[in-house]
């Protein structure tokens, strides 16, 4: 039965009547016209995309928030104006550049990437999902951003953001990650086809500034009305997440060497997997079957090791981990084994050290 206001609309002139947002997809867009966050690799209103822009800038956001990004992508913009000048460079430049954003595999894969795109694709991103897929450092989260952003294409793009909006709206019990495949068919429901892109960046906008994990700002929401936990008022309870399996503690040990000219032995982790490309202070293999007494096998070099009193713990995602740290002092003359290198005391803080090797050095010195 239709209500008054439903009469009212159905009254109105056709002109007027298309101005009124109909459906999610409207009411979140109409929103986002007038709030749209002004991000240093977003096109202005009514501007195209660059595609180089939304990729470097999705590469970077990748585990690493909007406000550490924004430097970095300014001064990647300034030394590599496109996609050409940065499979140009040669990847250590690259690497440097990065300094400080973490993640360093990340560094590498653009560089990769950026070559890809020169040599394969004539300098042209591929516009599909499934092409932007098949590149270095793109997994399927970047790659449907980057469709949809770049090239309007109507891919489902789900962040963590995403998922929290989308399991607010519908009340989803489902647990995630269990839920995913119903968060990204809903997404695809919900999205505007001839609007992807702003779609997406509108869906991240919202989880970012008024749809947040700690007291959202309902009150100024676009779907306050249709959002069924909203209406139950239990918002905070979602996305529900299934409780993580703790992995089981891993142990090792790692080998603080100091010469005596103040500088510290160093390695850098294989480019993939945990740390990849990152610093680290040389030690053994991280096992839950780790044997202590054995662990001067794992010394890069010999010398006269002291075990230090207690433990390095540190929880990574999927496990933790106790350190057992050894140190020991080597002459100014030694050289560094196959594949480390010395580094001075000063360059410590420098170093693209991951936190639990900051917490070994600190151990030790
Ligand atoms: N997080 C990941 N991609 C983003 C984007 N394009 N805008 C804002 N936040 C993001």
């Amino acid at each position: 039965m239709p209500n008054r206001s439903d009469t009212a609309i159905l009254a109105r002139p056709a002109a007027t009547r298309q101005a009124v947002p109909a459906g999610p997809a409207a009411a979140l867009l109409a929103w986002y016209d007038r709030h749209r966050r002004r991000l240093p690799w977003r096109a202005l209103p009514g501007e195209s995309a660059d595609p180089y822009r939304v990729w470097l800038s999705e590469i970077m956001l990748q585990q690493t928030t909007v406000k550490a990004v924004g430097p970095y992508f300014e001064k990647f913009l300034k030394l590599w104006p496109d996609v050409e000048a940065l499979a140009a460079s040669p990847v250590e430049e690259v690497m440097k550049a990065w300094a400080g954003l973490g993640y360093y595999s990340r560094a590498r894969n653009l560089h990769a990437c950026a070559k890809t795109v020169a040599i394969q694709h004539a300098g042209r991103f591929p516009c599909d999902v499934a092409a932007l897929r098949a590149l270095p450092g793109i997994g399927d989260y970047t790659a449907a951003a980057i469709a949809a952003i770049a090239f309007d294409q109507p891919a489902a793009v789900v962040d963590g953001n995403v998922e929290r909006v989308i399991t607010r709206l519908d009340a989803m019990a489902a647990e995630l990650p269990g839920a995913k495949p119903a968060i990204r068919a809903r997404v695809a429901e919900l999205l505007d086809p001839g609007r992807a892109g702003d779609f997406a960046q509108a869906m991240m906008d919202l989880g970012a500034t008024i749809c947040t994990p700690k007291r959202p700002a309902c009150t100024l929401c676009p779907w306050t009305a249709a959002c069924a936990a909203r209406a139950a008022g239990t918002q905070e309870a979602y996305p529900r997440k299934a409780p993580k399996a703790a992995g089981r503690l891993r142990r090792g040990a790692a080998f603080v060497v100091v010469r005596a000219d103040r500088r510290l032995l160093v390695g850098t982790r294989p480019p993939k997997g945990l740390l990849g490309g990152m610093t680290e202070i040389p030690g053994s293999a991280w096992s839950a079957d780790f044997d202590l007494t054995a662990a001067d096998e794992a010394a890069p070099v010999a010398l006269a090791y002291r075990r230090l009193p207690g433990v390095v713990s540190h929880v990574f995602t999927h496990f933790p981990l106790a350190l057992t740290v050894f140190r020991a002092e080597a002459p100014a003359d030694l050289a560094a084994p196959a594949g480390l290198r010395w580094i001075g005391f000063e360059e410590i803080e420098g170093e693209a050290f991951p936190t639990v090797m900051r917490k070994v050095i600190a151990h030790a010195l």
